[in-house]
This record gives C-alpha cells, sequence and structure tokens, in this order.
C-alpha cells in the first residue's frame, strides 16, 4: 500500500515548490499534474488546434501518448517520445490548459495516468481536484493557499526581479479572475475537500511552509 498526499489550491499558492521540496525531504514522487493539462494544450497547438476549439481538441485525444517520466527524481512530461516539460510553460500554454481543462474528456483522459502513478508510487500529486476527484482515498490531503493579495503581492515581486512590468493591480486582477474560474468551473471546480487540513502560508516563507507541510503529512499518517 503506497501513501498519497493530495494537494489542492489555488494558482499561485506556491503548490508546486513546496509540495516539491516535501516530496524531496519523505523520499516521496512529487506529481504536478497541471504539467499534463498543460501538455495536452501543447499536443493540440502542436497538431493546428485552437485549445478553445473543444470539438477538435476531443478527437484529438485518442492520438496522444502522454507520460510523466521521473529523470533523477525529476517530473518530465512526455508526449510521444518527445519531452515537452520545457515547452508547456509559456503564457500560451497556461491559457491553453486552462481551456482545455474545462472538457470532461480531457479530464477522463488524464484521470489513469494520475491514478497509475500513485498506485505504484509512494506520491505528493499537486492539482486542483487531487483530493476531491482523482485520489478521494488519499491518506492525508492538504488545501494549500494565500489570500489572493498575499499571491499577487509574492508574484509581483517575482515579476519584478525577473524585470518584468505589471503592476500590483493587474497581477491582484488576474489571480481573481482564475480563482473564479478554477472554482466555478462545471466539472471538478477547485474546492476543499471536506476532509483537507488548511494550510495558510500567507504568514510563512517557503521554508517554514515546507516545513509545515512536512510536518502535517507525518502527524497524519
Ligand atoms: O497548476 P498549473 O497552473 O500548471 O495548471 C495548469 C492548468 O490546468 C490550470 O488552468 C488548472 O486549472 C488546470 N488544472 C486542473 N486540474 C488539475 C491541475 C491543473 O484543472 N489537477
Amino acid at each position: 500500500m503506497h501513501i498519497a498526499v493530495a494537494i489542492d489550491g489555488p494558482a499561485g499558492a506556491g503548490k508546486s515548490t513546496i509540495a516539491r521540496a516535501a516530496a524531496a525531504k519523505l523520499g516521496y514522487i512529487y506529481v504536478d499534474t497541471g504539467a499534463l493539462y498543460r501538455a495536452v494544450a501543447w499536443y493540440v497547438v502542436d497538431r493546428g488546434i485552437d485549445p478553445q476549439d473543444s470539438p477538435a481538441v476531443i478527437a484529438a485525444l485518442p492520438g496522444l501518448q502522454l507520460d510523466l517520466r521521473y529523470i533523477d527524481g525529476v517530473q518530465r512530461v512526455f508526449v510521444g517520445e518527445r519531452d515537452v516539460s520545457d515547452f508547456i510553460r509559456t503564457p500560451e500554454m497556461s491559457m491553453g490548459s486552462s481551456a482545455v481543462s474545462a472538457l470532461p474528456e480531457v479530464r477522463d483522459f488524464l484521470m489513469e495516468t494520475q491514478r497509475s502513478l500513485a498506485r505504484r508510487n509512494d506520491v505528493i500529486m499537486d492539482g486542483r481536484d487531487i483530493g476531491t476527484v482523482v485520489l478521494p482515498d488519499a491518506q492525508v490531503k492538504v488545501y494549500l493557499t494565500a489570500s489572493a493579495q498575499v499571491r499577487a503581492r509574492r508574484r509581483h515581486t517575482e515579476l519584478a526581479q525577473k524585470g518584468e512590468q505589471m503592476t500590483y493591480e493587474q497581477i491582484l486582477a488576474d489571480i481573481e479572475q482564475r480563482d473564479y474560474n478554477d472554482s466555478h468551473r462545471a466539472v471538478a471546480p477547485l474546492k476543499r475537500a471536506d476532509d483537507a487540513h488548511l494550510l495558510d502560508t500567507g504568514e510563512m516563507d517557503i521554508q517554514q511552509s515546507v516545513a509545515a507541510l512536512v510536518a502535517l503529512i507525518k502527524n497524519s499518517l
């Protein structure tokens, strides 16, 4: 019996950074499920399909061979034999993944990939619907969040360090829009599972957040 830790929460809460570090400390594999939705977007765009064109996206799915592989413990996403991990982090793929992730056919298509990883490994899996839909029997569920203002402030600092110009108000508006989209879609909306622990990282830095998550997992097992 493998251990499954489900981490859900809104965009920009630091889930991937915190979950990845906690997985390394515990010796579990870290599964970033957002990368799967991004890879679907990459695949359709590569075939000249608009991610908003739902019938065309659905029709293309049977030809998609998607795989998560772990190379030196780092997750890489493959479409067929092509490693697309570095191509899926663009704003175009963020938008595209958001569009395709609203389709039940896409969500069903990705379900088995996610569940089979959890059957074969001890995992920390992060996403939007892991504790509610993908791994409802996970031994530990965490809803990791911070207020929209805190997330916007962090993102603003991050972008400013990269020399990118975006006002705090613009970033906050984007975050509030994405929160709304994620929590109001018809299928697998973002919501805290009844049995999920709430971890609010608003007052914590990354190290403190990782320590809090690891402690929460250890205390729950
Ligand atoms: O987490 P990330 O931003 O990489 O996710 C990309 C997209 O995939 C988001 O738009 C998110 O709504 C969607 N997603 C999802 N369910 C998951 C993980 C991500 O719908 N389990």
